[in-house]
């Protein structure tokens, strides 16, 4: 059968998902708010062939850790068992994101698997489709099939858990600023944390009503290119989000002393006026959403107390791309 390729851009959650209802289908227990980012994309070719005796996966030309390659395989059986077919796979995966070190590399790994292998295997599907296929991989995968700010509605069940964009193309300034703590994978990984935050932290229930009643002032920040209000909201939801493991009995932290100089720095550029915010996701890296004409001022003070630390910048990137393989692509 033909190969196809798909690209996928990762995203970070401004409202985070933080565990989930439905174990299974990945339906979250709240609604979540992300923005697609230019910078940090996934590329993943597949071709179901005949010939293979088992599924062949690589990424960036290694093959994978067992446990990663069942999940990919488990995902590839979904694909199968709607196209109604039994043959095995041939994945090739680059990434250009450091991998689970944050940067939410499983969005768009799992978002490029679900448009290559659909294609691959003849399913026509809508990007509403692909989100609910996406979702089943990785939660936030749902959210990397579209461009911008993006939504995925908690739902009540496969139908109703899907992402959908909010504003596709981002025409006004804002940009993250990523501060690469560690490039290293995190210890606790985002699935086994937020069902440690579900299971044994004593305010889990505070956490979801909390966070839903953010969508909606989230969606007015955006629809008036608001960045103080997005990003007030944004920070306040990403430290409610990480004071659940910090409560958690046993407790557990994503943030080391490092992230927090870098969470300090930002209140202390916004007491001297910047429109600077911090979020941080499943490991230390510290994100800050910001205005691109601060850059500069950002990454002065940040090197003043951290010399060696590196910025990337992240501007708002597109949706889920497709292609047959030998076909030319945008
Ligand atoms: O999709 P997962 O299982 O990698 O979980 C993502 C969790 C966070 O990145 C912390 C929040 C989010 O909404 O992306």
């Amino acid at each position: 059968m033909v190969a196809f390729t798909a690209r996928a851009h990762t995203n970070i959650a401004l409202l985070k998902y933080w565990g989930k209802a439905d174990q299974k289908l990945i339906i979250p227990t709240t609604t979540s708010i992300s923005l697609t980012l230019n910078e940090f994309y996934t590329e993943t070719t597949v071709e179901f062939n005949d010939d293979l005796a088992n599924d062949q996966i690589t990424l960036d030309h290694q093959p994978l850790k067992a446990k990663d390659q069942k999940k990919i395989i488990n995902f590839l059986d979904l694909i199968r068992a709607q196209a109604n077919i039994n043959t095995y796979a041939k994945v090739e995966s680059f990434n250009h994101v450091p991998t689970a070190a944050g940067l939410a590399s499983s969005a768009s790994a799992f978002a490029a698997l679900a448009g290559a292998s659909a294609a691959a295997a003849g399913l026509d599907l809508t990007p509403a489709d692909l989100s609910r296929l996406a979702r089943q991989g990785s939660g936030s995968a749902s959210r990397s099939i579209f461009g911008g700010f993006v939504q995925w509605d908690r739902g009540t069940d496969h139908q109703t858990s899907v992402a959908h964009p909010l504003q596709e193309q981002v025409d006004w300034p804002i940009q993250l600023l990523t501060v690469i703590v560690s490039d290293q994978p995190k210890k606790i990984n985002s699935r086994g944390g937020m069902q440690n935050a579900m299971q044994n932290s004593p305010f889990y229930q505070s956490w979801v009503e909390r966070s839903n009643a953010l969508v909606k002032p989230m969606q007015t920040a955006i629809n008036q290119h608001d960045l103080a209000t997005l990003g007030k909201i944004a920070e306040q939801n990403a430290l409610e989000m990480h004071a659940q493991n910090m409560v958690a009995n046993p407790p557990f932290f994503y943030l080391t002393d490092i992230s927090w100089k870098i969470i300090n720095l930002v209140q202390e550029l916004r007491e001297n006026g910047l429109k600077v915010y911090a979020t941080m996701d499943a490991g230390p890296n510290v994100k800050i959403i910001s205005h691109p004409d601060d850059t500069q001022k950002i990454e002065d003070a940040l090197h003043t107390i951290l010399p060696e630390i590196t910025i990337q910048v992240a501007t708002p990137g597109p949706g889920l791309k497709i292609w047959q393989n030998g076909a030319t692509h945008a």
